[in-house]
């Protein structure tokens, strides 16, 4: 890369949340008091390596996202816009509205609302270093099993390669770009994967317990204790 771009994270966030129960969608349920998506894109901000927020919200609340992220700004600029019928395309929504000036994207689920900061400078700081595509992942503790349609098991494969992969996950603008353009349908559960079927190298940076995804609502219960101990460790520093 040459002359330092703008670094943006792109936030899908247009989920219906449907594992964890009826009601409010998913970036919206409060962690705390304050709802997910509000605690995603603050530890998104804090990070100072990212300079512009893109969030792809639920059509029916596009105008409510707003609003709340206009009362509760951090430091990074913050931009709204309409999401679509399944995670891909909300991010390539997002992706329409990148700004000419921004040379790194990161993508980053709502639904994981407690990604340390720390961990979103490590990823952009991998991508400044010369990874084309970066992502956060931690070893699996449970042995994974391939099973076929009649729940029959086909394959046991060795625990040691695996990674559960997180986000954010990084990438040189244009590397992800040209995976989105390419991509042929609408089902990759990350973006990886369609920068994966480029044959672009993707490089694994250690991922974080805090950074879980919200899904089901044991997450939940997860989420407040995480919260609750993060502000008693403030209270007493
Ligand atoms: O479905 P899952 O929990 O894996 O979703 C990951 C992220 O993708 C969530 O933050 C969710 O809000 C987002 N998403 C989206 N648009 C959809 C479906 C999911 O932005 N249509």
């Amino acid at each position: 890369m040459g002359v330092l771009g703008r670094t943006a994270a792109l936030v899908p966030a247009a989920g219906r949340g449907e594992r964890l129960g009826a009601g409010v969608p998913k970036a919206l349920r409060l962690i705390g008091g304050t709802p997910m998506l509000v605690h995603a894109v603050h530890a998104l901000s804090a990070s100072r390596a990212v300079d512009l927020v893109i969030v792809a919200a639920p059509e029916t609340e596009v105008d409510e996202v707003r609003a709340l992220l206009a009362e509760q700004a951090g430091t990074a600029e913050v931009i709204v816009v309409t999401g679509g019928a399944t995670r891909q395309d909300s991010v390539a929504r997002a992706l329409i509205n990148l700004p000419h000036d921004v040379d790194v994207v990161l993508v980053h689920d709502a639904a994981r609302p407690l990604v340390p900061s720390e961990m979103v400078s490590a990823v952009v700081a991998a991508v400044r270093r010369g990874h084309d595509a970066v992502i956060p992942a931690l070893a699996v503790t449970d042995t994974i099993k391939s099973v076929n349609a009649d729940e029959d098991v086909i394959g046991t494969p060795d625990r040691s390669s695996l990674r559960a992969v997180q986000t954010p996950q990084g990438f040189v603008r244009s590397v992800l770009q040209s995976a989105h353009a390419s991509a042929n349908d609408d089902s990759a559960t990350d973006d990886a994967s369609l920068v994966e079927r480029q044959g672009v190298k993707v490089h694994v940076i250690p991922g974080h317990e805090e950074a879980f995804k919200v899904t089901r609502p044991i997450d939940l219960v997860l989420a407040e204790a995480v919260l609750a101990k993060r502000r008693a460790t403030r209270a007493i520093g």
